[in-house]
């Protein structure tokens, strides 16, 4: 039984995300979303509500599962008696941060071996942070928000703007 931990702050899940979810659930027998707590960004949404989202849009999946984690990604994947860990990569600009990531992961424990899956081409230039910005300025977010999510981003905006 192999299992893969996706890693990552989700503020919020993407359409690009859930292509590597959905991807990933192909591949593996069974697939841990493992949620950032304490993520030196300050979230727009709070880890209980990212791993809502997350649940929500993964519940057509069986073999995909959602937890939230702080500390090391190591520890982790550890925990859960893995030894993958996908990342997504959008463009030659996420490499960089993503091998150094990789390595540092590799030295601290070379028993686990971080996979990379290129990003679907239509999702190749989303970022959370990205679809955050058009929704913050009522943009419509549907191509690239799951419809539940695009909802819970723009009622965080009309509260954060009241
Ligand atoms: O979606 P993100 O924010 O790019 O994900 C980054 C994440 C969560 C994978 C990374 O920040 C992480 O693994 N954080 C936990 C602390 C850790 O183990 N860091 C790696 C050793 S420097």
């Amino acid at each position: 039984m192999q299992t893969a931990i996706y890693p990552g702050s989700f503020d919020p899940v993407t359409l690009g995300h859930y292509d590597i979810i959905k991807r990933s659930s192909e591949i593996f027998d069974r697939v841990i979303v493992g949620v950032l707590r304490n993520s030196a960004k300050s979230p727009l949404f709070s880890v209980e509500e990212r791993v809502k989202m997350l649940e929500d849009v993964t519940k057509g999946l069986p073999n995909v599962e959602v937890q939230s984690f702080h500390g090391l990604l190591i520890d982790f994947v550890r925990q859960n008696q893995a030894r993958v860990i996908v990342r997504g990569l959008r463009a030659i600009t996420d490499f960089e941060y993503e091998l150094q990531l990789a390595q540092m992961n590799r030295v601290i424990a070379p028993e686990i071996d971080t996979v990379f899956l290129t990003t679907n081409l239509k999702y190749a230039y989303l970022s959370s942070s990205t679809a955050k910005e058009v929704a913050m300025y009522g943009g419509d977010t549907s191509a690239f928000l799951d419809p539940g999510v695009a909802e819970k981003v723009r009622n965080k905006y009309m509260a954060v703007n009241k």
